[in-house]
C-alpha cells in the first residue's frame, strides 16, 4: 500500500534531522558552562545552529500543514468522536498485553486507516499542539520585544522560556516513544522501510486476510 507520498517522506526526514539538531543544541545551550564545560558543542555554536535549524523547521512545518490541507493525507489526522476513546483503550491494551500474547492487531492498516488510534491522537497532539507551541515560544525567545512584559506578576520571558523548554522536553520524549513504536511492525524494520520507500508492506496487515 502506497501510504507515504514523496512530500511526506521529504518533510519527515528533514523534520527528524532538524529535531535531532535542535535537541542536541538545546541541551548544549542548557548544560554548557561559559568557561570550561562543553556538552557536545559550545554555547555560541549551539545558539547559531539552534536558530538556523528552528527557522528551517518552521518553514518545513508550514509545508506539512499546507500539504495536509491540500492533499488527501490530511484525512488521516481527523478524529471522529463516537468510538475514539474505546478504540484508544483497545490499542493501549494491545500494546501493553495483546501483542505479547500473540493477539492480532485490533486496527490493521488499510488505505483508509494509516494510523491506529494511539498513533493518530499522538500525531495530532504533537503536530497541531506541541510543535506550534514550541515554534511560537521560540519566536518569542528570538524576538523578546514582542513578548508581553508579564502575566499575573510573572515575567513574560520566563513564562515563554518555560513553555519552550517544557514543549522541547515533551517532544523529546515523543521521539523516543515514536521510534520504539515504529519497531512494532511485522518485522522491527518494516515501518522504517515504509517511510523510506513510501510503501507499507502488505505483510504488516497483521494477517488481515485471516
Ligand atoms: C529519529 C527520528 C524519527 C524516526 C526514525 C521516525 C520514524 C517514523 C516512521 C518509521 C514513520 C512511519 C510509521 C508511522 O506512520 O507511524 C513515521 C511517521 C511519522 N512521524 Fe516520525 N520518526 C522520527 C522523528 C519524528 C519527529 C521528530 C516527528 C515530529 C515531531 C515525527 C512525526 C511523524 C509523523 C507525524 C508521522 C506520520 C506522517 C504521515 O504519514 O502523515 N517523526 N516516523
Amino acid at each position: 500500500m502506497y501510504l507515504y507520498p514523496k512530500w511526506i517522506r521529504a518533510w519527515h526526514v528533514l523534520n527528524a534531522i532538524l529535531f535531532i539538531i535542535l535537541i542536541v543544541t538545546g541541551l548544549s545551550m542548557q548544560y554548557t558552562g561559559k568557561k570550561d564545560y562543553v556538552l557536545v558543542v559550545g554555547f555560541e555554536t549551539a545558539v547559531r545552529w539552534h536558530n538556523i535549524s528552528a527557522i528551517i523547521l518552521t518553514i518545513n512545518y508550514i509545508i506539512f500543514v499546507l500539504g495536509n490541507f491540500i492533499t488527501k493525507n490530511g484525512r488521516y489526522y481527523t478524529i471522529k468522536r463516537d468510538s475514539f476513546l474505546s478504540d484508544l483503550i483497545k490499542q493501549m491494551r494491545y500494546y501493553a498485553w495483546g501483542m505479547f500474547h500473540g493477539e492480532k492487531h485490533p486496527f490493521p492498516v488499510t488505505m483508509e486507516r494509516k494510523f491506529n488510534p494511539l498513533q493518530k491522537i499522538s500525531y495530532v497532539i504533537v503536530m497541531y499542539l506541541a510543535v506550534p507551541l514550541v515554534i511560537i515560544s521560540g519566536v518569542g525567545l528570538l524576538f523578546p520585544e514582542i513578548v508581553a512584559k508579564g502575566f499575573l506578576g510573572v515575567s513574560g520571558m520566563i513564562l515563554t522560556d518555560l513553555l519552550h523548554i517544557t514543549m522541547g522536553f515533551v517532544l523529546s520524549v515523543f521521539i523516543v516513544i515514536h521510534v520504539y513504536t515504529c519497531t512494532l511492525g511485522k518485522k522491527p524494520t518494516s515501518l522504517f522501510r515504509g517511510m523510506i520507500t513510501g510503501y507499507h508492506a502488505t505483510e504488516d496487515h497483521y494477517d488481515l486476510e485471516d
